[in-house]
């Protein structure tokens, strides 16, 4: 089969004939039909990033998180999954023909989404869901705050703050031509961080949960504007790896300061907060019209290029690789 390897110094991708994987028990064999790209995907060719998850089962120069396709093979003991079904899933190796994922990691792909789309949603949304519902304890009613609303999983994280029921749902981009976007998505406030402070520009107390995914000056920036006891969840770091920040503000509001990441994941986490999602998608997906924003759709063929696009700066939303 074909897969996306990443060869050579410096490292590149490219194409290469591997052997097809074999379906082992519990196990599914997906025909990949396409397979959404990630900030991680960059940093992993950079060796800045290694997986280490219950969901990353392949070489290490595999290619690709996230992919959506149809069911080729089941293995035994597997249930709920049939030849021929819609599905996708956070997996290692996803820009390949062929994949085989443990069965209690995939999340089936309704009939009225396109395949193209679904590929652009698993790691955005079981990130966000994990970080929204999960690490940051968030109920409706609450305020949220997504710095980095324009990345890849910073749109999932405002529709589903908006879906699950958020008062108020701010949103920070460095490009105000994006805020229109934002908007739709459901944000009710945008921040470009460029120009303003989020703590001046929103006064205190004004949020309750924030999904940060830009770390660096903006994460310090932001406590000025958590409202007693937020919880903050730090999730990426596009503006960098060190924050210079006021304990004497964390301690005295009680705020929560919480990292997560996929990296370290065993299998049981993984498939708990795969099934949670999987009860909460159809409504999601349905109802809240929860999608991901597509930037670009390339062939398989064009992977290189597909990577130049993940870094240029006016990007918007996931760049996705047809695969069949
Ligand atoms: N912890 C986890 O489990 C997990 C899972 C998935 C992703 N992540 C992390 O979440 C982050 C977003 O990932 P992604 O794949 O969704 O990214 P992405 O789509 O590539 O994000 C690109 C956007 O991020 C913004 N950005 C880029 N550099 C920035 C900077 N220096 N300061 C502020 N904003 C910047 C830009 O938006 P504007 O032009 O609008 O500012 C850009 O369009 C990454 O750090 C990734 O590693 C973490």
């Amino acid at each position: 089969m074909r897969a996306l390897l990443t060869t050579g110094t410096p490292p590149a991708w490219a194409v290469a004939e591997i052997a097809a994987p074999v379906v082992g028990a519990g196990q599914v064999l997906v025909e990949v039909a396409s397979a959404g790209l990630n900030r991680a995907d960059l940093l992993m060719r950079e060796g800045a990033y290694v997986p280490s998850s219950a969901d990353w089962n392949v070489a290490l120069d595999r290619v690709g998180f996230e992919m959506a396709g149809r069911v080729r093979a089941v293995g035994d003991h597997v249930t709920g999954f049939a030849p021929g079904q819609y599905v996708m899933a956070q997996t290692g190796g996803a820009c390949a023909e062929l994949v085989a994922v443990d069965h209690r990691l995939l999340l089936p792909v309704p009939g009225f989404l396109d395949l193209v789309v679904a590929a652009g949603l698993p790691s955005a949304l079981l990130t966000e869901y994990d970080a929204l519902t999960g690490v940051a304890r968030f109920r409706p009613g609450d305020r949220v705050l997504i710095t980095g609303g324009t990345s890849g999983v910073g749109h999932i994280g405002v529709q589903l703050a908006r879906a699950l029921g958020a008062r108020t749902v701010f949103a920070t981009t460095r490009s105000m031509a994006k805020a229109g976007l934002l908007r739709e998505l459901g944000a009710t406030r945008v921040i470009n961080t460029d120009s303003e402070d989020i703590a001046r520009a929103l006064g205190p107390d004004a949020f309750d949960v924030c999904l940060d995914h830009v770390g660096g000056p903006v994460l310090a920036g932001l406590l000025g504007a958590a409202a007693p006891r937020a919880r903050i969840v730090q999730i990426g770091r596009l503006a960098g790896t060190h924050a210079h920040l006021d304990l004497e503000m964390l301690a005295s509001r009680r705020l929560q300061l919480i990292g997560t990441t996929f990296r370290g994941r065993e299998a049981d986490e993984l498939h708990v907060l795969t099934a949670r999602l999987g009860e909460a998608l159809p409504r999601l997906l349905r109802t809240c019209d929860v999608r991901p924003v597509v930037d670009s759709v390339l062939d398989f063929s064009e992977a290189e290029r597909a990577g130049r696009l993940l870094d240029r700066p006016g990007l918007t939303g996931k760049v996705i690789l047809r695969i069949a």
